[in-house]
């Protein structure tokens, strides 16, 4: 259990050791070799640790809150969901934090958001069964599964007026590692990121396996190949590594870097003219 630091004593956050996700993870017991070979069965320790990429997010919004404030924000890959709690907390319109379908791992999520007493409608009581009524919702979502369930969350309570068709903010932390998942990251961030001028998805990482930076930097070829328009726009050296027994250069180690996808200018002055 975690004290979130950005608020002192009154947000708490749980990471849950949970139920393997049928999917291929990172093997955190490194050999300091170039095997990727990635390993079943390690993913409790993925989602029960707050990782420096969901810090660093979270610093990166309570610094500029202007980029939450009033926006749609989509968390992927959350675990305890430290940013999805803190742009709720700093006024997001709607923040849908999701994670791998487990009902372990989304109900721990739940009991991060119930503790968080910072975010409207939590504050007044407001329970899970109601949650139409909180700003922020949980829930499953695979990378590149279709994301129906999530989008629906958009445009609640807004009338008739149309759905809006897709988040301003995605946020990306330290999901980059599961290399063989880079596409279906990607698909999810075409699928759900609002092809809007404004929008961004902020993906934040650390190479925690450094010989194999080249592997998490490809995912932003990737991007640009695909069509987006990618930006660095923050970096933060950390104290120590997040898993200070890890091998490779530690500076690496404690280097978080944070970049931005954008749709390219065509795509959002089509959008507009629709
Ligand atoms: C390294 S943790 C990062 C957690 C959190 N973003 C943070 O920075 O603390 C990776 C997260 O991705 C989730 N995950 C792994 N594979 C996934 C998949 N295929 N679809 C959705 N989520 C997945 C894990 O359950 C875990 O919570």
């Amino acid at each position: 259990m975690y004290t979130v630091s950005l608020f002192p004593n009154v947000c708490t956050l749980t990471h849950q050791p949970i139920h393997a996700p049928p999917s291929p993870v990172k093997n955190n017991n490194n050999n300091n070799n170039n095997n990727n070979n990635n390993q079943i069965a390690e993913s409790p320790t993925e989602a029960h640790h707050l990782w420096n990429g969901a810090r660093v997010v979270a610093a990166h919004f309570e610094a500029n809150p202007w980029l939450v404030r009033g926006r749609t924000v989509l968390e992927l890959g959350a675990g305890a969901a430290l940013p999805s709690l803190v742009a709720a907390a700093l006024g997001a319109r709607r923040v849908v934090a999701t994670d791998f379908p487990d009902p372990d791992l989304l109900e721990t999520i739940w009991r991060n958001v119930r503790g968080c007493d910072l975010i409207p409608g939590v504050r007044e009581g407001k329970k899970e069964g109601e949650e139409e009524e909180l700003s922020i919702a949980v829930e499953g979502l695979v990378w590149g599964a279709d994301p129906t369930k999530v989008l629906a969350h958009l445009g609640e309570g807004e009338g008739d007026e149309e759905r809006e068709r897709g988040f301003d903010v995605l946020v990306l932390a330290d999901l980059l590692f599961r290399h063989s998942e880079h596409g279906n990251m990607l698909r999810t961030v075409k699928q759900t990121l609002k092809k809007a001028r404004e929008s961004r998805a902020l993906v934040v990482f650390t190479s925690y396996r450094p010989w194999l930076r080249h592997k998490d930097l490809a995912f932003f070829d990737l991007a640009r190949e695909q069509g987006f328009v990618v930006e660095k726009v923050l970096e933060k050296k950390m104290d120590r590594p997040l898993f200070e027994e890890d091998p490779g250069d530690k500076e690496v180690l404690k280097t978080v870097t944070g970049w931005e996808l954008r749709w390219p200018e065509h795509v959002c002055a089509a959008e507009a003219g629709r």
